[in-house]
């Protein structure tokens, strides 16, 4: 898969032919000089809670491509409001499209929307196909709860995990969450945006590695392969 990265949680990935964007928040981004989004044309968005750091520029990116957006049902609602297809998902649930399996999981965060209207409850999303299996986990303190995704998903291949602490887990605990889901290959997001989540990013591949994990961090704008 071809995994681009954007900044803070948006990533582009590619699967087969099909195109998967996450938690699109580029034209607000304060790090991100390129902030066109006008070629950015997916298949899917996927949204994994309510806040504007996960959905800023998902209305305008939908429209132009006429991308359907899995999230959770009260989010799919608020966009369906605005002309924008939408396909639902809650907690534990999972559904087949064109280009795999996609399961909504549990998150700890909040989830209300730009105008106050109730975004749900906050997910995470595991993908999987013939390609291999992944876990973006969306904004999420460390939970007990990630212990289920190996019992009930494939075995993963990477995962897209918060870092940048104060909203999210920290990286030390990122890496325990990487012991629960039974992955060794972190992507690491929702860091440096801000000031409330500046970090030490050596200090965090360091503490990875010192537990025989892999944080990859990707600049932003760049695309890797795995
Ligand atoms: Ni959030
Ligand atoms: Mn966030």
């Amino acid at each position: 898969m071809k995994i681009k990265f954007f900044g803070h949680s948006t990533f582009l990935i590619e699967t087969g032919s099909t195109k998967l964007l996450f938690d699109p928040f580029i034209s607000g981004n304060p790090k991100i000089e390129d902030k066109n989004i006008s070629d950015i044309l997916p298949d899917y968005i996927l949204a994994s809670h309510g806040h504007s750091d996960h959905i800023a520029d998902i209305e305008e990116i939908a429209k132009q491509s006429s991308a359907t957006l899995i999230s959770n049902y009260e989010i799919t609602s608020w966009y369906g409001n605005k002309g924008i297809t939408g396909h639902p998902l809650n907690h534990g649930g999972k559904a087949s499209f064109e280009f795999g399996t996609v399961k909504y999981v549990n998150a700890i965060h909040t989830s209300a929307l730009p105008d106050g209207s109730n975004g749900g409850n906050p997910g995470g999303f595991v993908i999987w196909n013939d390609e291999g299996c992944f876990y973006f986990a969306g904004d999420t303190g460390l939970t007990m709860d990630m212990k289920l995704i190996p019992m009930t998903c494939p075995k993963l291949d990477f995962a897209i995990l918060p870092i940048g602490d104060n909203f999210t887990m920290g990286y030390e605990d990122a890496v325990i969450a990487a012991d629960f889901i039974e992955c060794n290959k972190i992507i690491g997001c929702h860091y440096d945006t801000f000031g409330y989540i500046e970090i030490d990013k050596q200090a965090a591949i360091k503490t990875f590695a010192d537990r025989g994990k892999e944080l990859i961090l990707i600049d932003s704008g760049s695309t890797i392969e795995i």
